[in-house]
């Protein structure tokens, strides 16, 4: 049985940082499905599909050619349909995108097995709203990384900025508290702690803390 840490929360807890310097350092996969919604949104802005025409984006998600392809920054490039996203793929604008698309079930169910494929040996960590809940009920260790929406705003603030992007601090605020809310209150797999999910609050704590604190549990459960 290969192993599946999964780490689950809302946007901006940290989640993908977190996700990446674990599986490092256990030198598992990672598996950010946050991404692959992401690149979805982008395929059906550049197709001109609607972001609630369902059967069209079921359509696109099931044919949908997704590659990650590793960079030594750490982040890998991601081609959709042979176009590579860059930056676009962590705009404000393809996260709201990726929200919508997200509450549809029959999209949802569409991009199941591709994110199942990522289980691999030696293992998988995988962050996303779900990955405890839906996609690996069974992972020997389910983490819900939280904080605050003013800290969460913050740190998408500082990443936005360093990429370029021409965002403010009450904007992502705002966006931040819609996101949550349509996240936590859809009826297909809302974000909310999967069973038996250990809480983590990052708000006053750092990544290498966090870090650390998800590696000892994932040790001390192995
Ligand atoms: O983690 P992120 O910010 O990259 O996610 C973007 C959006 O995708 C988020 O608003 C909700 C959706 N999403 C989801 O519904 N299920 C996942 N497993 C991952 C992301």
């Amino acid at each position: 049985m290969i192993p599946v840490l999964a780490i689950d929360g809302p946007s901006g807890s940290g989640k993908g940082a977190v996700g990446m310097a674990v599986a490092r350092r256990l030198g598992w996969h990672y598996l950010d499905s946050g991404a692959v919604y992401r690149a979805l949104g982008l395929a059906a802005s550049w197709a001109g599909v609607a972001y609630d025409d369902e059967a069209r984006l079921c359509d696109l998600a099931r044919r949908l050619d997704l590659r990650f392809v590793a960079a030594d920054d750490g982040e890998p490039a991601v081609f959709a349909n042979g176009r590579e996203c860059g930056a676009l793929l962590r705009s404000p604008e393809a996260a709201n995108a990726a929200s919508r698309l997200a509450a549809l079930k029959s999209v949802r169910e569409a991009l199941l097995d591709r994110q199942r494929a990522a289980r691999r040996p030696p293992g998988l960590v995988a962050d996303g709203r779900d990955m405890g809940s839906h996609v690996f009920p069974d992972a020997f260790l389910k983490v819900f990384l939280t904080a605050s929406a003013e800290v969460r705003a913050q740190r998408r603030y500082d990443q936005l900025k360093a990429k370029g992007f021409g965002v403010t601090l009450p904007q992502l605020i705002q966006e931040i508290r819609e996101r949550d809310e349509r996240d936590a209150s859809r009826a297909v797999a809302p974000l909310k702690p999967a069973e038996g999910a250990v809480v983590l609050d990052s708000s006053a704590l750092g990544l290498q803390d966090v870090v650390d604190r998800v590696l000892a549990m994932a040790g001390s459960r192995r």
